[in-house]
């Protein structure tokens, strides 16, 4: 297989990532501490734990003592006309410090406007005018946190007639101007490609491979004429087949796998990210590195 010279390089820098690593859920607090599973790390919501003590903080401490940790949010609203809520930001800084995580990621979307919460992630148009918007607010954040910030694509059920671009080249552009980095969702990715009709492996070719520092898949519920992104299910195969197109693109890039709802015992969890696990492996053996 030949590869192109970006593509190796962000394989080669990729090589010191976290592994495999699954979403913190406090149905396993008491499994991780007590069986120390063989994870590379773990991601906690954020939201989950900007408090200043109680169990949960306490449970996430001590899981942190074992393992390294990535903060992933879902309030920040970086494409919302709100202006950035700096007292959320506060909260999150504060818990970086606590818990030192090895990144801090958000959604490319809006959750409300005139501090309304729609408590969805919604999808942007994708014109130039929110890409100057999104980068401007995004350099903020990142000055205020002291620190780059991965931005995940999401899943979306409507699109926008104004946008100029595809969602790929919005979401290349956007990390390019921000200097940001990526948590790429093999998941939406999927679920976009179906509910609006394009061919997934050429959002995954359109992607800068050395702003990509995670891969997040997941399960979702599949409606007939479309999808919703539930987070409740296995992963399906055609998202482990496009997983494994991004890992030949991307390399061995930090992957965890998302379960929000119908929560199996974490032995079953970790049967699945021994699937990605292998995935990765023939793949990469495959593109004999
Ligand atoms: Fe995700």
């Amino acid at each position: 297989m030949v590869t192109d010279p970006q593509t190796a390089h962000a394989r080669a820098r990729r090589g010191s990532g976290l592994g495999f690593g699954l979403g913190l859920r406090s149905a396993h607090y008491e499994a991780v501490l007590r069986d120390r599973p063989e994870v590379g790390w773990f991601e906690i919501l954020s939201e989950n734990y900007m408090v200043p003590g109680g169990r949960p903080l306490d449970y996430v401490e001590r899981i942190r003592a074992h393992y390294p940790m990535a903060m992933h949010g879902v309030s920040l609203s970086i494409g919302s006309c709100d202006p950035l809520d700096y007292e959320y930001l506060d909260h999150l800084k504060t818990l970086a410090a606590r818990l030192e995580p090895v990144w801090i990621s958000d959604h490319l979307c809006w959750t409300g406007v005139d501090r309304v919460n729609l408590h969805d992630l919604m999808p942007l148009p994708y014109t130039e005018e929110a890409l100057r918007h999104v980068v401007e607010r995004i350099a903020r954040v990142q000055e205020f946190l002291g620190r780059r910030i991965l931005i995940e694509n999401v899943s979306g059920y409507m699109t926008y007639a104004q946008s100029e671009m595809t969602e790929w080249d919005f979401l290349d552009a956007v990390a390019d101007a921000a200097d940001c980095r990526i948590l790429l969702d093999v998941n939406n990715i999927y679920v976009n490609s179906v509910n609006h009709g394009f061919d997934p492996h050429a959002y995954i070719d359109a992607i800068a491979p050395e702003r990509v520092y995670q891969f997040h898949v997941a399960g979702h519920s599949h409606e007939g004429r479309y999808i919703i992104d539930t987070h409740d299910a296995p992963v399906i195969d055609p998202v482990w087949q496009l997983y494994a197109h991004a890992v030949r693109r991307f390399g061995p890039v930090s992957t965890m796998i998302e379960r929000d709802d119908n929560i199996p015992a974490l032995d079953e969890m970790l049967e699945e990210l021994a699937h990605a696990r292998w995935i990765q492996a023939d793949v990469l053996g495959e593109a004999g590195t």
